[in-house]
């Protein structure tokens, strides 16, 4: 049978990768499909980098910066991008695409920012767009979503969906590095984006998020209207307390339906100690999804690296292998609804979520206090689960109190106005710290 001829757009960590597991692994992936896969040609910027990396693997597949020699040849039927960024991406896809090809990415940014275009596109050729190695690397998360789970209503979906983040919380609490030393690390094992801010203000976990909540929900992807924090305002303080509280802090992707609307959000959520993902360390990811029939299900592996991400590529590689010559109208949606039964279920403002939340306050220590708090805390209608009261030196040199509240579920509007009337209190002594907790309905580790 005639191979499968692919188009390669880049030749950093994942290309390489891609080429490595494709060479080694290419007897095993050949009985599976019944042809080989061959890399024809390699759009990069550096032919010298990239001369260099072929060599190495001792093949000599021709190298262009013409990446128009890739995308519109007649001898290939899959691009494969691999660059990142979102502009000549966006370009080179397009004109993959337009050219007839199947395209296979890795780019999440590409695809929050750009993929309602891109897939209009695709179904309009007729082509495939896979992107498998786009969210959580080596977890077959878009499958399991798109088609294993396809008989259910998925009620939500929360992860783990950045390595280099989880890693870095992970290195300062067990190995005490500082955030500084652990995004180096993390940028010399590969796992970081291009710009690292994208990792560590949470961007990178926002594009996956929201590709996550368009597939579960069936939803247009609405990346623009997700919530967004990052890890680079979270203080060593409340990871101590929520420990003390039996929490662990972990940056989660949250996408919800509710009555109201799509709750899609990325933040430091404080996650129960013996709850799954507490227990995903590292550069390693974990996502739950809750669904109707099947109920919760999870899963676990490594969010970055060269091979790992291969490994979703080369999987799309050969899903496109065995649906090539396949009508369009049985290949599987892109975003696993059809489009034209994509449902603009409105993207819910911050301020209409509901859920439970951390909150420390620093006071001087004064009669009245605790009392003033839990009042002003009750007139908004938010109940407390937890508190701790702890004699803290962290505020400027002023020994002082914090008063660290645990509360039951509240709409973030209502927690909202009652930290504004607290922290108006002229016994408060410095900015209120609100975190939001996530139960993840107490699925735990026994
Ligand atoms: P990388 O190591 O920086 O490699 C990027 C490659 O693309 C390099 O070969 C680079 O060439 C080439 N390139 C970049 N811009 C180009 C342009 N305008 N024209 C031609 N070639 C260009 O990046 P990476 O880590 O492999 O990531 C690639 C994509 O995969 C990104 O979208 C990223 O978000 C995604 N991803 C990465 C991981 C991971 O663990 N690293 C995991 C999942 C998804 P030069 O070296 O010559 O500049
Ligand atoms: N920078 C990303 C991460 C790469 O750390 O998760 C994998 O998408």
């Amino acid at each position: 049978m005639k191979p499968l001829s692919v188009g390669l757009l880049g030749l950093g960590t994942v290309g390489s990768g891609t080429l490595k597991v494709l060479l080694r692994n290419r007897d095993e992936i050949e009985r599976r499909i019944g042809r080989p896969i061959v890399i024809t040609r390699i759009g990069v910027r550096s032919l010298d980098k990239a001369r260099a990396i072929t060599q190495n693997m001792g093949v000599d597949i021709p190298l262009t910066q013409d990446l128009s020699a890739v995308t519109k040849a007649d001898d290939i039927s899959v691009v494969v991008e691999v660059m990142g960024g979102t502009t000549t991406a966006r370009l080179a896809v397009l004109d993959a695409i337009n050219a007839g090809k199947h395209v296979i990415t890795a780019n999440k940014a590409l695809l929050a920012e750009h993929g309602n275009e891109i897939f209009a596109a695709a179904r309009q050729h007729g082509v495939m767009v896979a992107f498998e190695a786009a969210v959580a690397v080596s977890i077959p998360i878009i499958k399991a979503l798109r088609e294993a789970l396809a008989g259910n209503r998925i009620e939500w979906v929360a992860g783990i969906i950045n390595g280099t983040t989880n890693f870095i919380l992970t290195q300062m609490k067990q190995h005490g590095s500082s955030f500084t030393d652990a995004l180096k690390q993390a940028q010399l094992l590969g796992y970081a984006e291009a710009d690292p801010t994208f990792d560590i203000e949470g961007i990178d976990a926002g594009h996956k998020a929201t590709l996550l909540s368009a597939i579960a929900f069936g939803i247009p992807i609405q990346f623009s209207r997700a919530h967004i924090e990052g890890i680079t305002q979270l203080q060593a303080i409340d990871i101590t307390y929520a420990e003390k509280l039996g929490y662990r802090i972990k940056l989660i992707g949250i996408a919800r339906r509710s009555e109201q609307g799509i709750e899609l959000r990325v933040h430091p959520s404080l996650i129960p100690e013996n709850c799954l993902l507490a227990n995903v360390n590292g550069a390693m990811n974990g996502i739950m999804i809750k669904s109707d029939a099947a109920g919760i299900t999870a899963y676990y592996g490594a969010g970055a690296g060269s091979e790992e991400t291969a490994s979703a590529v080369v999987a799309d590689l050969v899903d496109v292998a065995r649906l090539e010559l396949a009508d369009p109208q049985h290949h599987v949606p892109h975003l696993a609804f059809h489009a034209e039964s994509l449902n603009p279920i409105p993207v819910l403002p911050i301020g209409d979520i509901h859920t439970r939340y951390y909150l420390r306050i620093p006071v001087k220590d004064e009669a009245g206090v605790l009392a003033a708090i839990t009042k002003l805390l009750a007139d908004q209608m938010i109940s407390i689960d937890a508190m701790l009261q702890r004699t803290s030196s962290h505020q400027g040199g002023n020994a002082g109190t914090d008063v660290i509240i645990v509360t039951h579920g509240a709409q973030e509007a209502r927690i909202d106005s009652a930290i504004a009337a607290i922290q108006a209190l002229p016994a408060v002594s410095a900015q209120v710290v609100r975190l939001r907790v996530e139960d993840l309905d107490q699925v735990a580790m026994h």
